[in-house]
């Protein structure tokens, strides 16, 4: 016992763990980032909890910006135990888990090759704008019913994105089978990974993942659901390498990726690009990709139904400056401070990404002048800095003026400043640039097309949100109505 609290002091101070346990009955494991919120109230912006792996919890602006900007390579590392590696199917693989060298080359690679496919760039609003036509077919037909859900069609309609940028084609709309299992899978993984005590204690204690019942819901499920993207990804290699020619300029991440293999294979580097990497890489991408995008669309619905008077004056904004039929564009945004000052609101409010995906110090280190252990693991609560009173008064009101400033033109800068769902720093999230394209042309060409309300005889859509890595909504049907008639 003496051993385990000289260790405790070698961390920034926080409640009390007990041995063996920590402080894990002291958290509430569903709404973890507001318990650690409150805990932030009695103990500073950095603290530590047992969980019972020690794990540093950064709550303000100013010193997640120390950690990750102005010392992003010691924060850049992430934990290693078998639950951080079950989203890789080797040790250190993929982009999201990995670390070092691997990661950074891994990342390079994978983002300067997407964006020689268009993401971030306005090549990209074709594809986006394509996959939309399809969500328009599946809304219109919803458009006649009473009531209708809208999660489906976005689902597929980001996930097509993605799924063009990855391999190269759309699932159809009447052949859905494949990409709802896979979609499944996504939102099982990262509801297991968050919410179960037993992922939590075989972080810290690997050897009971041995254990039958905790070994199975705290490791074994989630890898059963997370093999299944790992045999998509494989099933989409095996049949892009039937037809590739590995001369040919490539047309997906895929087929780039194998081309590089190749090269390094003929200039005998045996280094790790590898189709079990490749593997990883896919899995990384699609995940992240489809789920984080269309769960904060889904929210705009929930949003908006809510709040009709938002509605109309954004669908004003769309009317004065872009028409009933012309389709939307990126160069358009410009011009909409109003439509932008909704979409910053959205994802302030939405806050998919409570507890920002885990950090691990790479050296012993310090943030606000607290001694931090390399190997520490760190979580930069990007919720508390959405929800924080001082930059977002009132923070549980949807109101996108806060971030205008009187002239409604221009933004509020410390507000602008604050809005950090993608994260800061050398980890901030790969796909920031094609999921902020996809979010403006998608509500815009929603809004510009439809009106969405509450059914008739139904309810406001709840905003107790279902707590995973992303918080989602619970399920809701809406009514939608076609704005113009042609
Ligand atoms: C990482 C948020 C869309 C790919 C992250 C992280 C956050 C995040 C908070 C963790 C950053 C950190 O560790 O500090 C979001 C949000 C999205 C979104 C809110 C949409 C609204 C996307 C899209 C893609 C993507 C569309 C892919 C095209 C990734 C990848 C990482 C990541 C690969 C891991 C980066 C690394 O570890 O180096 N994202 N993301 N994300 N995101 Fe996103």
């Amino acid at each position: 016992i003496h051993r385990y609290y000289k260790n405790v002091a070698r961390y920034p101070p926080g409640p009390t763990p007990l041995p063996f346990i920590g402080n894990l009955l002291q958290i509430d494991k569903v709404n973890t980032h507001k318990c650690l919120e409150r805990m932030s109230a009695t103990y500073g912006p950095v603290f530590t909890v047992f969980l019972p792996r020690p794990t540093v919890i950064i709550t303000k602006l100013p010193e997640i910006k120390e950690a990750l900007i102005k010392k992003g390579d010691v924060f850049a590392g992430r934990p290693n135990s078998p639950i951080d590696t079950i989203t890789s199917t080797f040790e250190n693989g993929g982009i999201i888990f990995s670390w070092n060298e691997l990661w950074r080359d891994q990342r390079r690679y994978a983002m300067h090759t997407l964006r020689n496919f268009g993401m971030g760039r306005n090549v990209m609003e074709e594809k986006i704008m394509s996959s939309v036509a399809t969500l328009y077919g599946q809304v219109d037909e919803l458009a006649h019913q009473d009531k209708a859900d809208m999660n489906w069609p976005l689902q597929l309609c980001v996930g097509n994105i993605i799924n063009e940028l990855l391999f190269g084609y759309h699932f159809a709309v009447n052949d859905c089978a494949k990409s709802v299992y896979l979609i499944e899978s996504v939102e099982k993984v990262f509801f297991r990974l968050r919410n179960r005590i037993s992922v939590l204690l075989i972080q810290e204690y690997p050897w009971m993942r041995h254990l039958p019942v905790v070994g199975w819901q705290g490791y074994g499920e989630i890898r059963e659901d997370f093999m299944k993207l790992i045999d998509f990804a494989s099933e989409e290699i095996t049949e892009h390498k039937k037809d590739l020619d590995y001369d040919a300029e490539p047309s997906t991440f895929t087929a780039a990726y194998l081309q590089e293999i190749r090269k390094r294979e003929q200039n005998g580097n045996t280094d790790s690009y590898s189709e079990l990497q490749l593997a990883n890489v896919l899995t990384d991408f699609w995940s992240a990709g489809m789920e984080t995008t269309a769960t904060t669309m889904r929210w705009a619905i929930v949003l908006l139904v809510r709040h009709p008077e938002i509605q109309t004056k954004l669908q004003k904004e769309i009317d004065d400056v872009i028409g009933p039929n012309r389709q939307p564009k990126m160069a358009d945004k410009t011009n909409m401070p109003y439509t932008s000052a909704v979409l910053m609101e959205l994802q302030r409010k939405a806050n998919i990404v409570p507890l920002n995906v885990v950090h691990k110090t790479l050296a012993d280190t310090e943030v606000a002048n607290l001694p931090i252990p390399a190997n520490t693991t760190v979580l930069a609560q990007i919720s508390s800095v959405l929800d924080d009173p001082e930059s977002f008064p009132q923070p549980e009101r949807f109101n996108p003026d806060r971030f205008l400033n009187a002239d409604g033109k221009t933004f509020n800068a410390t507000a602008v400043d604050h809005l950090v769902p993608f994260s800061l720093g050398k980890r901030q999230c790969a796909g920031e640039s094609l999921a902020r394209m996809e979010l403006f042309l998608i509500l815009v060409a929603l809004m510009q097309r439809y009106s969405f309300s509450v059914p008739v005889g139904g309810q406001l859509p709840n905003m107790m949100p279902v707590y995973g890595v992303t918080q989602v909504p619970l399920p809701y049907e809406c009514k939608i109505t076609m704005r113009h008639q042609d």
